[in-house]
């Protein structure tokens, strides 16, 4: 699924984010990505979805190769993977329906595959009754779950979540994580980073830790192993 092979970042600015990164993820992996701030974890994580591009090695995701990939080609690339972001961007004008339904692929698609498809997601994630509410009226717990929904509505091979937990308190991180894993439970690959020594340490699941750029461990069923 994910194949780095001596991948670094150097970004503009002189700040080498990554140095010399080599993993390999299955298809049907849930992985968490730890490590102390600024290590390159969301580094890491965006040039999975060409949000940066390496400086230097191989990155293939889904058998595409990433380091000669053309823009024109990145929606395609995107096409299977769903992302979630520590902060949810959700569109605030639009409603949960909308959110959701704005994000489907469907070409020619009637109205009514498009709202069967969109109410599926929502129901995995609890929230079908909320489907007209706009996301000012959601608490932030529901508002991640919308973004999950968003993330998961193409059937995406991949999920990636770069602190999905961050902004939510501990109760709410729990649901967030239990759908997390239904979603993974269903074959979806999810590659999560995450400060979160609790959820890492209870749902036990491949640890990768990622300091100076460098992978520094890397654990079936691995600890948080930080303290904090
Ligand atoms: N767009 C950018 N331009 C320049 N430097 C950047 C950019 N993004 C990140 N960096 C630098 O790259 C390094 C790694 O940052 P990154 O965001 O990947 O860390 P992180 O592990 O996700 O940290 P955190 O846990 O705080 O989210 C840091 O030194 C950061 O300042
Ligand atoms: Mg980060």
């Amino acid at each position: 699924m994910i194949d780095m092979q001596g991948v670094y970042k150097t970004y503009p600015n002189g700040v080498t984010a990554l140095n010399g990164i080599d993993v390999k993820i299955d298809q049907g992996e849930f992985v968490y990505v730890v490590g102390p701030s600024g290590a390159g974890k969301s580094t890491f994580i965006k040039m999975i979805f060409r949000e940066v591009k390496p400086s230097k090695g191989i990155v293939r995701v889904n058998n595409m190769s990433l380091h000669n990939l053309k823009w024109k080609r990145v929606p395609y690339l995107r096409r299977n993977i769903g992302v979630v972001y520590q902060d949810f961007k959700l569109l605030p004008k639009l409603t949960v329906f909308e959110n959701v339904a704005f994000a489907l692929e469907v070409i020619e698609e009637t109205p009514k595959v498009v709202r069967k498809r969109v109410m599926e997601v929502l129901d995995l994630v609890g929230l079908k009754n909320k489907a007209r509410f706009i996301p000012d009226e959601l608490s932030g717990g529901e508002q991640q779950r919308v973004a999950i929904a968003r993330a998961i509505v193409n059937h995406p091979k991949l999920v990636i979540a770069d602190e999905p937990t961050g902004n939510l308190d501990p109760e709410t991180s729990w649901e967030i994580m239990k759908i997390l894993e239904e979603i993974n439970a269903t074959g979806t690959t999810i590659l999560m980073a995450t400060h979160s020594k609790e959820i890492v340490n209870t749902i036990k699941k491949r640890v990768i830790a990622i300091e100076d750029g460098m992978v520094v461990r890397d654990e079936h069923r691995g600890e948080y192993g930080y303290e904090i």
